[in-house]
Parts: C-alpha cells; sequence; structure tokens
C-alpha cells in the first residue's frame, strides 16, 4: 500500500439488518488532494464517512489513514476534521468565543484571526451562533473543523444552502487547504462543486463504487466511451407533453415539464425539432443551453444506467 495514500478502504461491507449498505468499496484518498465522493440519496456515501472516522464499524474489510490500521484499533482522532451536515455549537456564545473554545482542546491550533480572515467571518467575530445566518453558520462550523489543524478534513455537503457568493468563497477556502497540505474528503450534491474542488471522484451507487477515477480522466474516459457530443438543455414557456415522443430518452428537469434535458445529440436537429414540437403545441420556447460534457450530464448518465429514469428526477 502506497504511503502517499491519507485514506484506503479495502474490501469495506455494510450491513444493516439484512439490507446491504455498502458491497465490497475500495477507496483510495490520495494525501493532500480533494477527494469526492458523489451518489444519489441513499447510496451509502454517510455511511462510508462514518466508517473513515471510525463512528461505525465494518462487517468486512480494513481502514487505514495515514498507513496506520484502524478497523480494530484506536483511531488517530486529532487528525481529523470533522464538518457534519448538522453540528452541534453552543448558541450564545459568539463566534470569536466558539473558535476559542474549540482552540482550547487543540495543543496547536489556527490562528482564529487568520481563520476569520479566511472564512470571511470578520464583521460577525461578536456574534452570536444563535444570530448567525445559515451561510455563516456553515462557515463557522467550517472553521471549527479547521481549527486543530487537520491532516484530514472531511466535509459533508459544506456548501449546501449558500448564497453564490459565500459558496465560492468557501471553495477557495477549501482550495487553499489543500494547497497547504491538507487532504480533503467530501460530499456533495452539487455537480458544479465537485467539479470545480475535486482532484479525484468517486461514485456510489447502491452501495457500489461505480467509478473511481481522477477527474480529467472520467470526462476523458466518458466522452470515448460514449462518443459523445453536446447535450441539449431546453427550457419551455409551458410544460410539453410531445417531446418524449421525439426523444424518448429526454430527461425531465423539473416537475412541471417545461425543461428537459437531451443527451448526445446533434444540436442542429434537436434545436430543429424543438421548434417543431413547439408549433404543434402552440408554446414558446423560453431558451435552447447547449452544453459540453459536465460531470451533471455524466453522472445522470451513470445513474439512470443503474437504476432507471425515476431517480434521476429526485437529482436535479
Ligand atoms: N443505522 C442504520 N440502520 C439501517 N439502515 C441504515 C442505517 N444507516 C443507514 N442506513 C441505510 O443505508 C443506506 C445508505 O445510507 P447513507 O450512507 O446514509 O446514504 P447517503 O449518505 O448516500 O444518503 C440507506 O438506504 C439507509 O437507509
Ligand atoms: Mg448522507
Amino acid at each position: 500500500m502506497s504511503s502517499s495514500n491519507a485514506v484506503v478502504l479495502e474490501n469495506i461491507g455494510k450491513i444493516f439488518g439484512s439490507f446491504k449498505a455498502l458491497n465490497n468499496v475500495n477507496l483510495e484518498v490520495q494525501t493532500g488532494k480533494i477527494f469526492g465522493l458523489l451518489g444519489p440519496n441513499g447510496s451509502g456515501k454517510s455511511t462510508t464517512l462514518d466508517i473513515i472516522m471510525g463512528f461505525k464499524k465494518p462487517d468486512n474489510g480494513k481502514v487505514s489513514l495515514f498507513g496506520q490500521n484502524i478497523t480494530n484499533g484506536r483511531l488517530v482522532r486529532e487528525k481529523i476534521g470533522l464538518m457534519l451536515q448538522e453540528t452541534a455549537l453552543f448558541p450564545y456564545l459568539t463566534v470569536k468565543e466558539t473558535l476559542q473554545f474549540f482552540a482550547s482542546l487543540y495543543e496547536k491550533s489556527f490562528p482564529i484571526d487568520e481563520l476569520l480572515k479566511m472564512l470571511k467571518l470578520e464583521s460577525s467575530v461578536n456574534k452570536q451562533v444563535r444570530k448567525l445566518s445559515g451561510g455563516q453558520r456553515r462557515k463557522l462550523d467550517l472553521g471549527v473543523a479547521m481549527i486543530g489543524l487537520p491532516k484530514l478534513l472531511i466535509l459533508d455537503e459544506p456548501t449546501t444552502g449558500f448564497d453564490p457568493v459565500s459558496k465560492h468563497e468557501t471553495w477557495e477556502t477549501i482550495k487553499k487547504l489543500r494547497d497547504s497540505g491538507t487532504t480533503i474528503v467530501i460530499t456533495t450534491q452539487i455537480m458544479d462543486e465537485a467539479e470545480y474542488l475535486c482532484d479525484k471522484l468517486a461514485i456510489l451507487i447502491n452501495g457500489e463504487v461505480v467509478i473511481q477515477e481522477e477527474m480529467q480522466l472520467i470526462k476523458d474516459n466518458y466522452n470515448n466511451k460514449y462518443n459523445k457530443q453536446s447535450s441539449v438543455v431546453i427550457h419551455f414557456a409551458e410544460e410539453t407533453k410531445l417531446i418524449l415522443e421525439s426523444f424518448p430518452d429526454a430527461i425531465k428537469l423539473d416537475e412541471h415539464g417545461c425543461r428537459w434535458m437531451i443527451l448526445n445529440q446533434d444540436v442542429a436537429k434537436v434545436t430543429q425539432e424543438v421548434h417543431q414540437i413547439a408549433a404543434k403545441e402552440k408554446i414558446k420556447v423560453d431558451d435552447i443551453d447547449v452544453k459540453d460534457s459536465s460531470l451533471e450530464e455524466i453522472f445522470i448518465e451513470l445513474v439512470k444506467d443503474s437504476e432507471g429514469a425515476d431517480k434521476v428526477e429526485k437529482l436535479v
């Protein structure tokens, strides 16, 4: 096993009752990189994180952190910073007091002023936790995860609910941490986030790793495999029922059937047909957006291949 790996999972299995939540999961997270764990709800992401952190014991397989086998041993917890989806903080402490409290638990900690600046939380420094906005609160959660200068940072959907500015600020913070040598494992449902941040990606479906590759290789392999052309996203002004007659594989992107995605197509042909459909239905086409293959499409096709289209709607 290479010592350049921060986390290695070998043949991990986890069964709840008679339900196989994880089946022979193998993951290699390289030290100093950002590793993304993607998958639809219930695919086993949180269970995988719990096993990495030692909160849950796998039924079989082996977990190593920085070359140390932890499956039956004690977890070297001070090496890990953790940002769960919901973190308990003290509501009446201010931002600064919160960071001071958590800093006091560690021998060496992140300088608080520097951390506040990096997180763009300076203006909220004297605000009580209970008065923070959702985005400010998540930034503080991230600060708490970072304060002990962890070698490994585990982030469970860190920017869910952020406004775009906060989201980009947090992405920059995560990249800076990576550049200073921290290894990061992140789960996300936001494809842009995975695409922007991750050096390597694993996609979990039904507890199995269906793809694990460097980000660039995922895109290259996928493009070769499916001989991809461009994909088209169409916004109709009203719902249409006819589109599936022309494009049976079209993917509905909203509840009503106004937004559709059509994969792997000759754009000119799609555009022409879309206008014919609109004319037949007497509706307007608000927008036609042509996209090169993006991670979102790759993800949707993978899930669709393995689970059927009904699950896809929940993702987009
Ligand atoms: N303690 C548990 N007991 C029984 N089933 C569980 C338990 N924890 C998770 N599961 C099931 O295991 C599957 C994977 O869950 P989870 O790892 O939370 O998925 P994700 O984080 O990808 O949404 C789900 O079907 C979930 O219902
Ligand atoms: Mg989860």
